[in-house]
């Protein structure tokens, strides 16, 4: 991709022009913005970067490890993996409001990322892999109302605290764009194409109060959600899909028994820059199929809904 090319030298120019030879930290989520972001980064200046990839315990299934092994492996670039779960789930506990959960779990981040930040000897600059949409969406939907829909927890917070200089070197990029980058960078395919996955993570698919154990029954779900979905070949026509689970109980029956268990909804939409969806129309035997994999495989669920809203009136996530 000539133009990807041409941005990725830009780019790794100004960023050695802003850098010099000092210290930069970036944080990972775990997802594809700040790996792209910090890929970059230690392509301008190698080792003058620390990633610090702080573990909340709400991601899918799989994805900690493969962001491990895609930094230490495949590119070698020096990693902090803080598994910070046990703080995160203590302290979620009995919280119910979505912007309540939101507002913890960046909070959270921001302490687990300074502590680290500060054991690694510190930095000058911090990176971040935020989007253009992130830089619009936070001001645009406090703007004239002052009510917030939602607060991202990636954008704010962290660069006041800490009295660093910024390092944003995809600010005006889209989520196509980012993964046209991540792939000339020579990300793998599987993980440049992933999903969109929120900072809050998995917590804000369970309304309701955040455990371990439903944690546990969502990415069940979940996975075999995505897999049926790539078993079909319809992942990359979808931008985001995934499970949610509610704290809702209903009476269903398996072989002689009465269960009593959770509802799991599905939520599969098409977008190319999140501010707006529209539903994705799998055929009904998918969904069919996708249901009773998922009842049949997941104690804890015994009944699965589709969601069928747009964005707007609906959003993306469900808190
Ligand atoms: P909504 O639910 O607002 O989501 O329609 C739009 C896009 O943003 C993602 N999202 C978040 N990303 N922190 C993030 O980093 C958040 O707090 C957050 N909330 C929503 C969502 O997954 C979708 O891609």
């Amino acid at each position: 991709d000539w133009t990807m090319a041409e941005f990725r030298r830009t780019k790794i120019a100004e960023i050695r022009d802003q850098v010099g030879d000092a210290k930069v930290i970036c944080g990972l989520s775990g997802g594809v913005d700040s790996a792209v972001a910090a890929v970059l980064i230690h392509e301008a200046i190698g080792d003058q970067l620390t990633c610090v990839f702080v573990d909340h315990g709400l991601l899918r299934s799989g994805e900690a490890d493969q962001v491990v092994s895609l930094f230490r492996g495949h590119y070698n670039i020096p990693l902090v993996h803080r598994d910070a779960s046990v703080l995160f789930m203590n302290g979620l506990k009995g919280v119910i409001d979505p912007e309540a959960k939101r507002k913890f779990i960046g909070k959270t981040f921001i302490d687990v990322f300074e502590d680290e930040a500060k054991r690694s000897g510190g930095a000058d600059f911090l990176a971040q892999g935020t989007l253009y949409p992130d830089v619009i969406e936070s001001v645009s939907l406090t703007g004239g109302t002052g009510v917030t829909i939602k607060s991202h927890h990636n954008v704010g917070g962290l660069p006041e605290r800490m009295d660093m200089q910024l390092v944003e070197p995809l600010r005006e990029l889209f989520k196509d764009e980012v993964r046209a980058l991540g792939r000339e960078l020579g990300l793998p395919e599987v993980f440049v194409g992933r999903h969109p996955f929120p900072g809050p993570g998995l917590a804000i698919r369970i309304p309701g109060e955040v455990t371990r154990e439903r944690c546990d029954i969502l990415r069940k779900a979940d996975a075999i959600y995505l897999d049926e979905i790539r078993k079909a070949g319809l992942y990359d026509a979808i931008w985001q899909a995934f499970a949610v689970l509610l704290p809702v109980r209903t009476v269903g029956v398996m072989g002689d028994s009465r269960t009593y268990d959770n509802v799991c909804a599905l939520r599969a939409v098409t977008s190319t820059d999140g501010m707006t969806a529209d539903v994705y129309p799998f055929d009904s035997g998918f969904l069919t199929a996708t249901a009773t994999r998922i009842v049949n495989e997941v104690a804890g669920i015994n009944r699965v809904v589709y969601d069928y809203t747009s964005k707007p009136p609906g959003t993306i996530e469900w808190e």
